[in-house]
């Protein structure tokens, strides 16, 4: 059959899109551009939304498995548009993202989609943007994407887009308690500095990054923190009490990004089941991850 495309250009591709967590998430007061400078460490999880991109003449984005309504603002297709202009390409793409990541949830589904986008775009149209350039463009969409593009383990500076890869020495098991009522990332940091308002840089996240690249996880025992966790608590009292529901459970808790989401580490995948068991018997809503994680990868082109 003959296709209706050049035989480089794809009819349709499918990337996993996978969430990530802050292992350290630290603080500084905001720059003049309103933006914190952070230390942060980023993980990814093997929790995956999936994208679809198939040929269209026009874009359209379709989300399946949540309520969110679909405008011109969606970080996705915000992607989509970013690509078109600044290769100039004249396809489309009709793009359907399957969640699984919550939505608002700490957790970079947002701008995860984006970087999924950008890597099942560049194989459908066969655009041959390297990494790093589709790093420059995703740092223009947000923070997180760029990361959301590299995945695995990695410091975190600057916003968030300045990033070194770590080794870990060890994968991880984790426990997510998921909310379903979201938080608004800029309401958290603006909390944040209601709380600290003293100029200051963010502190070191040199002992945390020692110790995942250790041998052992019982190095991590405590050590995980995020500077975002008192504001968060502040605005959301519930998820302040279940992060102390969860508190000392695992190896070290922690709240990802802004929140809501708690993610627990625990020392093997038995231990994180019973621990998952226990929380849902408790009627709080989980998820179970193993993390690092590979980055956005295309499991079907064709
Ligand atoms: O970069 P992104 O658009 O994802 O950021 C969303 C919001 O989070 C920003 O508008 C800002 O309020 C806040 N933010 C911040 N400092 C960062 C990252 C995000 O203040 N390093």
């Amino acid at each position: 059959m003959r296709t209706a495309y050049p035989l480089r250009v794809k009819n349709s591709v499918t990337v996993y899109a996978p969430a990530k967590i802050n292992l350290a998430l630290r603080v500084g007061s905001p720059r003049p551009d309103g933006f914190h400078p952070l230390n942060t460490v980023f993980c990814s999880l093997d929790l995956y939304d999936v994208i679809d991109v198939e040929q269209a003449d026009e874009l359209s984005l379709e989300l399946v498995g949540c309520e969110l309504e679909v405008d011109e603002h969606n970080l996705a297709l915000r992607a989509a548009r970013a690509l078109q202009t600044r290769t100039g390409t004249n396809h489309g793409a009709r793009i359907t993202i399957t969640k699984t990541i919550p939505v608002a949830g700490g957790m970079a589904g947002g701008s995860a989609n984006a970087a999924g986008v950008l890597v099942g775009l560049n194989e459908l149209w066969d655009l041959g943007l390297t990494a790093s350039e589709l790093a420059e463009l995703g740092s223009e969409l947000g923070s997180d994407v760029p990361f959301c593009l590299m995945g695995g383990l990695a410091i975190g500076t600057s916003r968030g887009e300045n990033l070194v890869p770590i080794r870990p020495g060890f994968f991880q098991s984790w426990v997510l308690i998921v909310n379903d009522e979201g938080m608004s990332t800029p309401a958290v940091f603006k909390k944040y500095d209601e709380l600290r308002p003293e100029p200051h840089e963010p502190a070191s996240i040199e002992e945390i990054v020692a110790a995942l690249q250790g041998s052992s996880i019982d190095g991590l025992v405590g050590l995980l923190v995020n500077d975002l966790a008192e504001p968060a608590f502040h605005l959301r009292p519930d998820i302040r009490r279940t992060f102390e529901r969860a508190h000392g459970s695992g190896i070290a808790t922690v709240l990802s990004g802004s929140g809501p989401t708690i993610a627990i580490l625990c020392t093997s995948d038995q231990e994180a089941d019973v621990l998952a068991e226990g929380l849902r018997n408790d009627g709080m809503r989980v998820l179970r991850a193993v993390g690092p994680a590979v980055g956005p990868h295309i499991v079907r082109s064709n």
